[in-house]
């Protein structure tokens, strides 16, 4: 049975011959550890936990939620954007709930993209962008690369004429945090080219160490849409859950789109996550997931600095944000097949794109006794 040229046109997946000689080095016993998952190892935030339990017994929490999402649940996200960013939204047009971000930055571009049309994302950046967002649509796509010369910040004009442009920051796989500056630039560049729909995915934006907290974009224009996770910001990736905010007409396309690709999140997940955002307490996170924060800011620092001593590093790039440590070496996936015969797996760079070629990725994920031993095991030749 042939497949839709599409699927074809989808790289191969570079992950999955890492992944085949993990699960064989598991399979023989090796004791592995993953610095490549870039998924949370500490437990949900209480609040969501103990209100999804509570509102799974909502008599009316059970059947098919509509594709925008609970009008209170939007009412509560509205509220959240109020206070961690004075922003104000309007829940009924400018907001729509997502099962997490990555089907919304995925589903948006269905909306937009198609053959003869350029989507444009930062390189390397998160795989969908380049993937769901231009290949699957048949559009191309150009990247903006990222590299310790720009301070891993894109050069806008190279976006100019796309009727897509993806940004991320706090950067996934960077760990790059925007100035003030830089959202006004995107700002000015989204006011200024009406025919691009400007992206920023916030999904990091949480999990940030150190003061300031990163800004929304919707704070210095409307005229974009921004996505937002509850996934890293507290620790419940498989509850899939989020939001995008911003321009009405961007909003109502996504929700066009979503009508006919799902029905939205279930329900009570949807109140699990308004009473989660309400739990903050102006710009500050409930107790629990300030501390999680903390403990992935610690575990950073910790791999930041002993990831300098590895031979092979030439340079580790240290941020103040996300879970992420980004770090250059000579041959990135001959280092991440020399460090998983060493038992530590990490991500090669490439696989964000050309632009990460030649950089690894680590996450922190695991506990910090788990990342120590892990360096020791890069340390030693
Ligand atoms: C940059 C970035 N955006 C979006 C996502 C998707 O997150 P979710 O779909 O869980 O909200 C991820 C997940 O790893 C990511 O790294």
């Amino acid at each position: 049975m042939p497949l839709a040229q599409r699927v074809h046109n989808l790289p191969s997946y570079l992950f999955a011959g890492l992944e085949a000689k993990a699960t064989e080095l598991k399979q023989r016993g090796v004791d592995l550890i993953d610095l490549g998952i870039a998924d949370p190892d500490l437990p949900p935030v209480d609040i969501v936990k103990q209100s999804l339990i509570r509102h799974l017994d909502d008599p009316d929490a059970h059947q098919y939620p509509s594709s925008v999402g609970d009008l209170a649940v939007r009412k509560a996200v509205a509220g959240w954007m109020q206070a961690r960013f004075g922003v104000a939204i309007d829940p009924a047009m400018e907001i729509c709930i997502t099962s997490g971000s990555k089907e919304g930055l995925a589903n948006l571009s269905r909306a937009y993209a198609e053959p003869g049309t350029v989507v444009a994302a930062t390189d390397p950046g998160y795989p969908v962008y380049a993937n769901a967002g231009a290949i699957l649509n048949g559009a191309g796509f150009r990247a903006l690369p990222l590299t310790p010369d720009n301070q891993f910040m894109p050069d806008l004009t190279l976006a100019e004429g796309a009727r897509l442009l993806y940004l991320n920051y706090p950067n996934n796989p960077t760990g790059a945090v925007a100035d003030e500056s830089f959202y006004r630039e995107v700002a000015a560049f989204a006011d200024a080219h009406p025919e691009t729909l400007v992206i920023m995915d916030a999904a990091y934006c949480e999990l940030s160490f150190l003061p300031p907290k990163p800004p929304s974009l919707l704070q210095f224009s409307k005229n974009v849409i921004e996505f937002h996770s509850l996934s890293k910001m507290m620790n419940v990736t498989g509850y899939r859950i989020g939001f995008a905010a911003g321009q009405p007409e961007a909003i109502a396309a996504l929700v066009k789109i979503k009508t006919q690709l799902d029905s939205g999140a279930p329900v009570f997940i949807q109140r699990a996550m308004a009473e989660a955002l309400a739990a903050y307490d102006g710009v500050n996170p409930p107790a629990d997931a300030q501390e999680s924060h903390n403990e992935y800011g610690r575990r950073k620092a910790l791999l930041e600095k002993g990831l300098k001593d590895v031979p092979g590093v030439k340079q580790v790039y240290p941020s103040p944000a996300t879970f992420f440590v980004w770090a250059s070496v000579d041959d990135d996936v001959a280092f991440v097949e020399h460090a998983m015969e060493k038992g530590v797996i990490l991500t090669p760079g490439r696989g964000f794109g050309e632009a990460g070629e030649g950089f690894i990725r680590a996450a922190v994920t695991t506990s910090a006794d788990r990342i120590e031993l892990a360096l020791q095991r890069l340390r030693d030749e």
